[in-house]
């Protein structure tokens, strides 16, 4: 560990026990650096970590004091990204698999390998849609794990799902048409819609997923349907089959598109999935996305589309525009790790793991009264709650727990409020109870 975490750990620890209480003035970088004998700029590092953390605030030329508004019980504000270093993950942010459990050895030995064994030739540019070989484990891995039979040349990859749709709606869209969104829905995704001039077209969502009904009365001159039809993002419910047919049959009618985010179908808990729209589409109106956000981790930046055949060529040519955004040697490194293996064993890992984080934190919270709507699967929660979900989440921000409000994820749609939440991320039982008690009481103190 660097000398100036050390520092602020100490500093920290003596916070906690009440030897430095809030408002203290700390002694200058200058003289504790003489004192301890290190240079001024790891003392000024170690405050500087700690401000960034809410645990001490600088007020100018008067000094560097321990924050007043910090609440012993509770872990302050999340950490803003410290100069130079990642962020590390707030209690409950969401979208981000267990940091913790991947296994950066072999991934190294992996790529390792790879980059000994390089010849000159790898330095050339790759192939715009993606590397041969990546994209071949893609119709593997999709082949057995999801009933989707493609060919390689219909397998894309991008950098991450907003790349995808922008690459979607580059290759098929024109300005002014509409696309039919989920109410509630991934909120991050819209701004990169109407970035190409496509208008959102939200349809709500209820126990069999979005209403395909209310979308074809609603929208029925739209252009694309974006949907997550296994695991809806963020309530949990799946597409029925019936909905599944008439979604397809519209599609088919109105020569529309439909996008389906198959985001994080990698994890299910109890049962089988229904079989994905793409395994369904004999009509060819289906696109499918997936990502390797969930699955592997989201700084890889690696995402893929499967297109239908008919518009492998036009994709083909848009993707040239811009070439593949994702190095060759990440791609052929991610190649061999599915290939030898290392993908199904780490999934299968997960799965244990995320099953029983999942139940520490649904306990947990029980515990604290709160209601949990129960799912099959995925990387998130939902709890259900009276009053006020944004202000509710707002207090539990302030407290530095990265919950959402389900509000904030509804366009028009009116409905119960909710609190978004993640659980990969919490490693033990005890873990579990402290932050569903920190949860309780950020939003329960006034
Ligand atoms: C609904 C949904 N789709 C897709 C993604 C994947 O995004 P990306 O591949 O850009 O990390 C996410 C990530 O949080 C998501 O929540």
């Amino acid at each position: 560990m660097p000398r100036y975490q050390l520092i602020a750990r100490q500093l920290k620890t003596a916070i906690e026990h009440g030897e430095l209480k809030p408002g203290t003035r700390l002694p200058s970088s200058r003289t504790w650096s003489q004192e301890l004998g290190v240079s001024r700029s790891t003392v000024e590092n170690a405050y500087a970590d700690l401000v960034a953390q809410g645990w001490l605030e600088r007020h100018g030329q008067a000094g560097t004091f321990v924050s007043k508004q910090l609440r012993l019980d509770t872990t302050p504000a999340a950490p803003a990204v410290f100069a130079g270093e990642n962020p590390t993950p707030q209690i409950f942010q969401m979208g981000l698999p267990a940091l913790d459990l991947f296994p950066r050895e072999i991934w190294a030995r992996v790529m390792g390998r790879r980059l000994r064994t390089q010849t000159r030739f790898d330095l050339a540019l790759g192939d715009v849609c993606g590397e041969l070989l990546l994209r071949q484990a893609i119709v593997d891995y999709l082949r057995v794990s999801r009933s989707i039979e493609c060919l390689p040349e219909q397998v894309f990859i991008t950098s991450g799902y907003a790349a995808s749709i922008t690459l979607i709606l580059r290759t098929l869209a024109k300005p002014g048409e509409g696309m039919w969104v989920e109410d509630p829905g991934f909120p991050l995704i819209r701004p990169v819609v109407m970035q190409e001039r496509v208008e959102l077209m939200p349809v709500p969502v209820d126990d069999d997923g979005l209403d395909v009904d209310v979308g074809v009365r609603d929208y029925p001159q739209a252009r694309f349907a974006l949907l997550t039809p296994a695991h809806q993002s963020p309530l949990g419910v799946a597409l029925s089959l019936a909905r599944r047919h008439r979604l397809l049959e519209w599609a088919t009618r109105a020569q529309a598109w439909i996008i389906e985010d198959d985001y994080d179908s990698e994890f299910r808990y109890h049962g089988k999935p229904l079989p994905p729209l793409k395994s369904l589409d004999a009509p060819q109106r289906v696109i499918y996305t997936g990502t390797f956000s969930k699955s592997l981790f989201p700084a890889l930046r690696t995402a893929w589309l499967v297109v239908p055949v008919t518009q492998v060529a036009q994709f083909r040519q848009q993707a040239a525009l811009t070439a593949c955004s994702v190095p060759v040697l990440w791609q052929q490194t991610l190649a061999d790790f599915i290939r030898e293996g290392h993908f199904w064993r780490h999934l299968k890992k997960m799965r244990q793991h995320y099953a029983q984080r999942r139940q520490w934190m649904e306990n947990a919270l029980a515990d604290q009264g709160f209601t949990v709507v129960p799912q099959d699967g995925g990387i998130q929660m939902v709890m259900t709650i009276a009053g006020d979900d944004v202000a509710l989440v707002r207090k539990a921000n302030q407290a530095g727990l990265a919950v959402q409000a389900l509000s904030h994820w509804r366009m028009v749609s009116a409905g119960k409020g909710g609190i978004l939440l993640s659980f990969t991320n919490i490693h033990s039982a005890e873990m579990a109870q402290q932050a569903a008690r920190q949860l309780r009481q950020a939003i329960t103190d006034s």
